[in-house]
């Protein structure tokens, strides 16, 4: 069997370790692997190179991707379409792996509904992908947000200052939810819940009086009520880049002319998605990228390889991309404990 293999969408750690799987899983197997380059658009336009033993060496602890990866949608075009199957028929792939988040394995399901065989593997730093308890990219982007939350917390506490950190997210706030509670914000802001400047300035009020700096967690995705995004600030997928909004500039300018406090907002952006993968990712990325090769094995088909509890399990397309997977009311009560 010969297996192709992409990564699309947002880079993120752990992509090198499931690729390093994927690749080790079928060739002790017997079988070879083709690597497509930057996600659909290598597929489209038949740019791919073989991924033997010695290309996927050291790929365990290697941020972003190899094959490098792009946001193309191949199937907003019949041509395009056209071009992927000719691609797959070309280079005689009998299965592809795809690794991605909700539109790359999107793409996928498309390629699965048109009879050829795709198996997928979920990633994303959001982790917001819906079948799965965890994507990878997930904990490694909260550890760099976790220590620019504590840099900037020397600093606030140095100037008597009032600080946003703006982390990534889009519309779910995982990422945002667990800097703040792991490194202990005064209030932290996400998408799911309606934007409170009362209850957001009356947390900022109370860390100035207890302490004289005060540090404030938001998601990108909050809605302040602020313009959309620079024209042509669009994905192919038609969504909104985010950073462009400036949420965490904005909220600092309301603090300070509430509050009186000299505030900074600090946007760590894309620094979030480089670097090397932790621990965690390591090993889920390597879980999973080594049971797509199984799915497909086993003539699964059409399945995406996701982490329930302890176990790795194989899930439907449809099952695995039912929706967006948001902040649950848990860990809301949870967050909300701390920043009382
Ligand atoms: O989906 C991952 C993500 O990092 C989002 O959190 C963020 O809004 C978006 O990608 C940024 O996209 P780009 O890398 O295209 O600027």
């Amino acid at each position: 069997m010969r297996f192709g293999v992409l990564t699309g969408g947002g880079d993120c750690p752990g992509l090198n370790p499931a690729i390093r799987a994927v690749v080790r899983r079928a060739a002790a197997a017997g079988h070879p692997t083709l690597g497509f380059l930057d996600g659909w658009k290598g597929l489209r336009d038949d740019r791919a190179r073989p991924l033997g033993l010695e290309e996927v060496l050291g790929l365990e602890r290697r941020g972003g991707t190899v094959l490098g990866t792009s946001r193309t949608n191949p199937f907003k075009s019949p041509e395009e379409t056209a071009k992927v199957l000719a691609t797959l028929e070309r280079q005689r792939v009998d299965v592809l792996v795809a690794i991605g988040g909700d539109d790359t394995l999107g793409a996928a399901r498309e390629l699965h509904r048109l009879g050829k065989a795709v198996v997928g593997v979920p990633k994303t730093m959001d982790n917001d992908v819906e079948g799965t308890d965890w994507t990878f990219g997930f904990h490694s982007a909260v550890a760099v947000a976790v220590d620019a939350l504590e840099r900037l917390r020397d600093t606030a506490a140095s100037h008597h200052r009032a600080i946003v950190l703006e982390v990534m997210g889009r519309d779910a706030g995982w990422v945002a939810l667990a800097t703040g509670l792991a490194g202990g914000a005064d209030a932290t802001l996400l998408p799911e819940e309606r934007y409170d400047e009362a209850a957001l300035l009356a947390r900022v009020r109370r860390a100035l009086a207890a302490r004289g700096d005060a540090l404030v967690v938001t998601s990108e995705g909050v809605d302040l009520g602020l313009a959309a995004g620079a024209a042509g600030g669009k994905d192919d997928f038609g969504h909104e880049l985010l950073a462009e909004r400036g949420v965490g500039a904005e909220l600092a300018r309301r603090i300070s002319a509430a509050t009186g406090a000299e505030s900074r907002s600090a946007q760590i952006g894309h620094i979030q998605r480089g670097g090397a993968p932790e621990l965690f990712d390591r090993l889920l990325a390597t879980r999973l990228g080594a049971a797509a090769v199984d799915l497909a094995l086993s003539g699964r088909s059409g399945q995406v390889a996701v982490l329930r509890g302890r176990e790795i399990v194989g899930i439907p397309f449809d099952e695995a991309l039912r929706d967006h997977r948001k902040v649950s009311a848990d860990w809301l009560d949870l967050l909300h404990t701390f920043d009382a």
